[in-house]
């Protein structure tokens, strides 16, 4: 299974090819998946401001492209400019909803003194919203 470092590397490593020109604020992200599975993404900015797509929500839909939907394990997420870059609201909802039988996701970010932190989606949303009864 791929290391937590190497995963933050391949967020790293993607965040290159962010589209980013209005914040600058390029940002990559990778998931892994219970199988070993690996999707990465990068954030897609628009003139219209409020098009935008993040970085963990692309990798996720590359997943979800590839068949992959649920056994989400962990996801990394590099932002050029900002050590401690937690995923937004909409971003840690986006997670919860391919944790699968995994009890928690792992979220893999570059801590303040430039080593890597392991996190988890509880973490930063406790109590996500879910429907459990229909
Ligand atoms: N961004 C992400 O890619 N992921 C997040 O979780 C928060 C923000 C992007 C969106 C935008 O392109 C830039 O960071 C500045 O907000």
């Amino acid at each position: 299974m791929i290391t937590n470092e190497e995963l933050f590397n391949l967020a790293k490593e993607i965040s290159k090819n962010s589209y980013s020109p209005y914040s600058n604020f390029p940002v990559g992200a990778a998931c892994l998946f219970k199988n070993g599975n690996v999707y990465k993404g990068v954030n897609v900015e628009n003139t219209s401001y409020g098009l935008t797509l993040c970085a963990e929500r692309n990798a996720l839909s590359t997943a979800v492209t590839n068949g992959e939907i649920e056994g989400l394990y962990a996801i990394a997420i590099y932002a050029k400019k900002q050590k401690m870059c937690a995923p937004c609201g909409a971003c840690l909802q986006w997670i919860a909803e391919f944790r699968g039988d995994n009890d928690d996701v792992n979220i893999i970010l570059e801590g303040e003194d430039g080593n890597i932190k392991v996190y988890t989606l509880s973490d930063f949303l406790p109590k996500s919203f879910k429907i459990t009864s229909k």
